[in-house]
């Protein structure tokens, strides 16, 4: 059964979404649909001109409705963010055409992949028009946040950070949330790390939230590093491989946490995000996660249907 992946927007993060689920092998067959049709047209000639040089796939325009087949369609269209603008700013924007794509894809037989920020507010917009099952509505969240936080410790710790276990949960943007008493290398708590002093968590927690800013400031977007981090989500869905990632979704009450989207360490496998975990949280880590929620939770509110 050819592996079918759909993208709807073809800017920076869609192209980059396309470009890496080519080269990781994810996908037999790549659908891309963008509102500016010679735009997808003209990605689809492009990286269909590479094909001698990623595992085999096709890659063609689609229209939405051709992309109900899919095993994952990915929504990464919308305004992204101008230097120094917040993901919740481009709330009102993006949630009328998130909206609209969730009532479109009510039928989809695969899983919604959120990518267009802000990213959890329009995962549950997109899992309320859609009326899919929450397991199958999945944002991106936090896995990008968890990413940029173990290679500021790996460069800190001078370690690989695929060794540095680290989790980011929360909303993926201001009110993010570090779980610093669950960092671990090789089993060894960070706080025992030789030479770590807890001074520095505030700096690198800093340096986590302030990245996206940071890149926009000089390139205008961000898209490498979230194209990878989708194309990993992929992979571990068509895959089935029951990999624990930070991914956004509906919450229903682990660890406390109900009636908003946003991220926790959750078991992601062939039936989407399948399983929230509860790590075990220090009263403060608990404290600002609430926080986090709430501030979700709110900013649904003033988009609400
Ligand atoms: C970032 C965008 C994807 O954090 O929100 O780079």
């Amino acid at each position: 059964m050819a592996r079918r992946v759909a993208i709807i927007g073809t800017g920076w993060v869609g192209s980059s979404v396309a470009i890496s689920t080519l080269q990781l092998g994810v996908a037999d067959e790549l659908l891309l649909y963008d509102a500016r049709t010679e735009v997808a047209e003209g990605e689809a000639m492009d990286l269909a001109q590479g094909s001698s040089f990623y595992p085999g796939a096709t890659v063609r325009t689609a229209s939405i409705e051709e992309m109900i087949d899919a095993d994952a369609v990915v929504i990464a269209a919308g305004r992204n963010g101008k230097p120094g603008e917040s993901r919740l700013a481009l709330l009102r924007d993006n949630a009328i055409l998130a909206r609209e794509l969730g009532a479109r894809l009510s039928a989809a037989r695969g899983v919604i992949v959120v990518v267009t920020n802000p990213v959890d507010v329009l995962t549950r917009v997109v899992l309320e028009a859609s009326g899919l099952p929450p397991a199958r509505v999945i944002g991106t969240g936090t896995m990008l946040d968890t990413a940029r936080l173990r290679e500021a410790l790996g460069r800190a710790l001078d370690l690989d950070p695929r060794s540095v276990h680290a989790q980011v949960v929360g909303e993926h943007g201001d009110s993010e949330v570090v779980l610093w008493s669950g960092v671990q290398i090789g089993g060894v708590p960070l706080a025992q790390w030789p030479g770590w002093s807890a001074d520095r968590e505030s700096s690198l927690a800093n340096e986590v939230r302030t990245a996206a800013y940071e890149i926009i400031k000089r390139k205008g977007a961000t898209n490498h590093a979230i194209g990878l981090v989708t194309a990993t989500l992929l992979r571990t869905v068509l895959r089935g491989e029951r990999r624990v990632l930070t991914v956004s979704r509906w919450h229903e009450g682990a660890s406390g946490v109900r009636d908003v989207a946003l991220s926790m360490p959750t078991i992601v496998g062939s039936g989407g995000a399948e399983l929230v975990l509860e790590p075990a949280m220090v009263p403060q880590e608990r404290e600002r996660l609430e926080h986090s929620a709430q501030v979700l939770r709110d900013a649904y509110a003033s988009v609400r249907d």
